[in-house]
């Protein structure tokens, strides 16, 4: 495998399982040429949370955040690609859906903002995660995946897209 064909770790949160466009979002990564290589639903524990979230826990917003992440199911994937961690933030865009580019997974499928959630009850919907650095997805694909639950497969993409 080449150095520059990466994995990185995506998380389609709570509120993508609930609104039923995870589908939608699934087929973008797939139409950009990652390979699937991991794929399954998860409730999320507080244990679990605090492990992914480890550097945000003693933040204010963390609360808030566990609560969010433990509201529903979400969908953890282990997706393929070159570069595949910064180009899965691309498709994914800002953290924030309200700065996102309306190109981006957040931007098109949600407007909400920190501001917003700061200042209301409302929790900081933002549908999607995809790991920021390499380490930090070696480390979340750890967190989430167990070694026989990563496929190694021969993907059309292969050949077509990379
Ligand atoms: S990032 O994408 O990791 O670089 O973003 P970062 O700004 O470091 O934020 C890390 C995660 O914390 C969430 N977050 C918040 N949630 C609720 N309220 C507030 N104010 C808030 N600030 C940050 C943010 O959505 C990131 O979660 P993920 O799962 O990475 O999107």
């Amino acid at each position: 495998m080449s150095e520059h064909v990466e994995q990185t770790f995506v998380a389609l949160k709570p509120d993508t399982v609930k609104r039923g466009i995870t589908g939608k979002i699934i087929t973008i990564f797939e139409e950009a040429g990652f390979k699937i290589c991991g794929m399954k639903m998860v409730w999320a524990d507080s244990d679990i949370l605090q492990q992914h979230y480890e550097e945000h826990v003693d933040k204010d917003f963390y609360e808030g955040l566990e609560e969010f992440m433990s509201s529903g199911p979400i969908i953890a994937m282990v997706l393929e690609g070159v570069n595949a961690v910064e180009n899965g933030r691309k498709l994914v865009g800002s953290t924030d859906p309200k700065d996102a580019d309306p190109s981006t997974i957040r931007g098109r499928f949600a407007h909400m903002s920190f501001d917003h959630a700061d200042s209301s009850d409302t929790l900081h919907k933002n549908v999607i995660h995809a790991s920021a650095e390499l380490d930090e997805a070696e480390r979340e694909i750890e967190i989430w995946f167990n070694d026989n639950e990563i496929h190694s497969f021969e993907h059309a993409h292969e050949s077509q897209v990379r």
